[in-house]
C-alpha cells in the first residue's frame, strides 16, 4: 500500500511528458504552459489509491489517472474563464495570458485529449469507465452551471450549496476512485462505498476550498485570495453569515453584494469572520470527514489497505492550497 506522496511523485513521471504536437503552437503551448504548473494531481491518485486498494496497480491505471487529470485541467481553464480568475498555481491563468478565445479552444482540445487516453485502455474496461466518466463529466457541467446561476440569486440555500458543490466537485472525485475500483476488480458494493467515501471527501475538499478563498495565504493558495467574494459566489461562508447575522450586518453585507468598491473584499471577510463563518467551517469539514470515513470503514478489505486514503482525506480537510 503506497501513500499518496509516492504515488503522486509515480503519476507524476508519468505525466510529465508533452501532451500536445508543437504546431500550432498558439493553441498548443497554453495548453502545455498549464500542465506544468504543477497542481496536486489528486484526482489520479485517487484513481490509482482506488485500484491499489483491490489489487496491484494496473497499467490501464495510469492512462485512466492522466485521462482524468487531463480532464481536471480542463475544466480548470473554463472554469478561471467563467469565474475571470487572474491567477491559478501562483501563475497567470490561459485567459489571462493568451486571451479568451484559445482559453476556450486549449480547454476544448484538452478535453478531447482526454478521450484519446481514455480509449488507450483494454476494451473491457472501457465500457464501464468510459460511461463514469460521462456521467461525471455532465454533473460537473451541471454544477458549473448552477454555481454561476447562484451567482445572481439574492439567497441560496445551504442544501442547495452543497448538492451544487456536490456536482462541480466531488463527483470528479468520487468516480476517480470509483474508476480505480473497477480496475482493481472491486465488486459493486465496494465500488459504491467508495464513491460515497469520495463524494462526502469532495464535499469537504470544496468546503476548504471555499474557505481558502476567503482566509487563505494569497502565496501558498496560488489562486487570488477573495475571487469568490467578488463575483458573489454563494459559499458556506456567505449562506451562514446571511442566517446569522443581525439586521444591520445582513444589511451591509446585501449591500456589498451589489457594489463593486475597492473594500469589498475586506468587508466581506470582517462579516464573515463577525458571523464566525470561518470557525463553522472547521466543523463542517469534521462532519462530512466523518461521514466519508464511516463509508470507507465499511469496505470490506483489510484494514490496513484503507490507510493511505484515510490520511489523504484529513490531509485534504486542512491543506493551505
Ligand atoms: C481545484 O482543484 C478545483 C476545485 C475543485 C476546488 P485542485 O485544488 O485539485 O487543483 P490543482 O489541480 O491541485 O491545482
Ligand atoms: C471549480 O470550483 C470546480 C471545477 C473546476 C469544476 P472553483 O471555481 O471554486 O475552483 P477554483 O477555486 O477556481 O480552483
Ligand atoms: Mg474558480
Ligand atoms: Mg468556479
Ligand atoms: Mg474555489
Amino acid at each position: 500500500m503506497q501513500s499518496f506522496e509516492t504515488l503522486a511523485v509515480q503519476f507524476n513521471n508519468f505525466f510529465s511528458r508533452r501532451h500536445f504536437p508543437l504546431e500550432p503552437a498558439t493553441l498548443y503551448e497554453p495548453n502545455e504552459y498549464f500542465l506544468h504548473q504543477g497542481g496536486k494531481r489528486i484526482r489520479p491518485v485517487l484513481c490509482l489509491m482506488g485500484n491499489e486498494m483491490f489489487d496491484d496497480i494496473k497499467k490501464d491505471a495510469w492512462h485512466v489517472g492522466t485521462s482524468i487529470e487531463l480532464f481536471h485541467n480542463f475544466t480548470l481553464i473554463h472554469d478561471d474563464i467563467m469565474d475571470k480568475a487572474p491567477v491559478r498555481r501562483g501563475k497567470e491563468t490561459i485567459h489571462e495570458k493568451f486571451g479568451t478565445n484559445t482559453a476556450i479552444l486549449a480547454g476544448d482540445v484538452m478535453l478531447v485529449s482526454a478521450y484519446e487516453e481514455l480509449n488507450k485502455i483494454e476494451l473491457t474496461y472501457l465500457r464501464p469507465i468510459l460511461t463514469l466518466f460521462n456521467k461525471t463529466a455532465k454533473e460537473v457541467c451541471e454544477g458549473q452551471q448552477l454555481d454561476m446561476d447562484f451567482e445572481k440569486m439574492e439567497s441560496v440555500s445551504f442544501d442547495a450549496y452543497i448538492k451544487m458543490i456536490a456536482l462541480k466537485t466531488s463527483v470528479a472525485l468520487a468516480a476517480s476512485l470509483q474508476t480505480g475500483a473497477i480496475l482493481g476488480g472491486a465488486g459493486k458494493r465496494n465500488q459504491h462505498l467508495l464513491f460515497e467515501f469520495g463524494r462526502k471527501l469532495g464535499i469537504a475538499f470544496q468546503i476548504q476550498d471555499d474557505y481558502l478563498d476567503a482566509f487563505g495565504d494569497p502565496v501558498k493558495f496560488g489562486k487570488q485570495v477573495g475571487g469568490d467574494i467578488l463575483a458573489n459566489k454563494k459559499t458556506f461562508l456567505l449562506i451562514h453569515t446571511l442566517e446569522s447575522a443581525t439586521a444591520s450586518q445582513k444589511n451591509e453585507l446585501k449591500k456589498l453584494l451589489l457594489s463593486n468598491s475597492d473594500d469589498k473584499i475586506a468587508r466581506v471577510q470582517q462579516l464573515y469572520k463577525d458571523c464566525n463563518a470561518d470557525s463553522w467551517a472547521l466543523q463542517l469539514k469534521q462532519q462530512y470527514l466523518e461521514e466519508a470515513l464511516s463509508h470507507l470503514e465499511d469496505i470490506a478489505v483489510l484494514s490496513i489497505r484503507k490507510e493511505p486514503l484515510r490520511e489523504l482525506a484529513h490531509y485534504l480537510i486542512r491543506r493551505e492550497y
